[in-house]
């Protein structure tokens, strides 16, 4: 076992792991943050994505012994990074809710972390670089076509 020292949405804490625990079964189990979703555990569907250092990841392929000193956002941190009391949504949250851009939402939080990182690097996407920029997230039920015009909302909303 080992401790490992991070921060996660701007808090610190410290978790006790096994060398083999994965970062995405610290922050449901030991955490107790459930929005950050297994999918697959095999690194193709994305519903476990969150941000380390700033960075797009899937949680399920980094062990939580990797992120000693290293600071994770998960979907439950998102609302608060943008408004400090988390009352409102993130632009990238309230685009999704209103471009209808999810069904029954198992992908919608891998999906938005995995958002907020494209428009990072592309605050004006275009078609290619989001569907590029979410090839690594599956979704089984929307067929994309309102996720695209979601990250579309989000870059406008965010630009203004
Ligand atoms: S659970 Fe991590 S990629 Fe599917
Ligand atoms: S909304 Fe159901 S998997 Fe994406």
């Amino acid at each position: 076992m080992s401790k490992v020292a991070l921060t996660v949405n701007g808090k610190p804490v410290e978790v006790e792991v096994e060398h083999r625990t994965l970062l995405s079964t610290v922050l449901r189990e030991a955490l107790g943050l459930t929005g950050t979703h297994i999918g697959c555990d095999t690194s193709q569907c994305g519903a476990c994505t969150v941000h380390l250092d700033g960075r797009v990841v899937k949680s399920c392929t980094v062990l939580a012994v990797q992120v000693q000193g290293q600071s994770v956002k998960t979907i439950e941190g998102l609302a608060p990074s943008f408004d400090a009391s988390g009352a409102r949504l993130h632009p990238v949250q309230q685009a999704f809710s209103e471009c209808h851009a999810l069904q029954c939402g198992f992908c919608t939080p891998g999906m938005i972390m995995a958002v907020t990182g494209l428009l990072q690097d592309h605050p004006q996407p275009d078609d290619q670089q989001i569907i590029h920029g979410l090839e690594g997230n599956l979704c089984r039920c929307t067929g994309y076509v309102n996720i695209i015009k979601a990250v579309k909302q989000a870059a406008q909303m965010m630009q203004a």
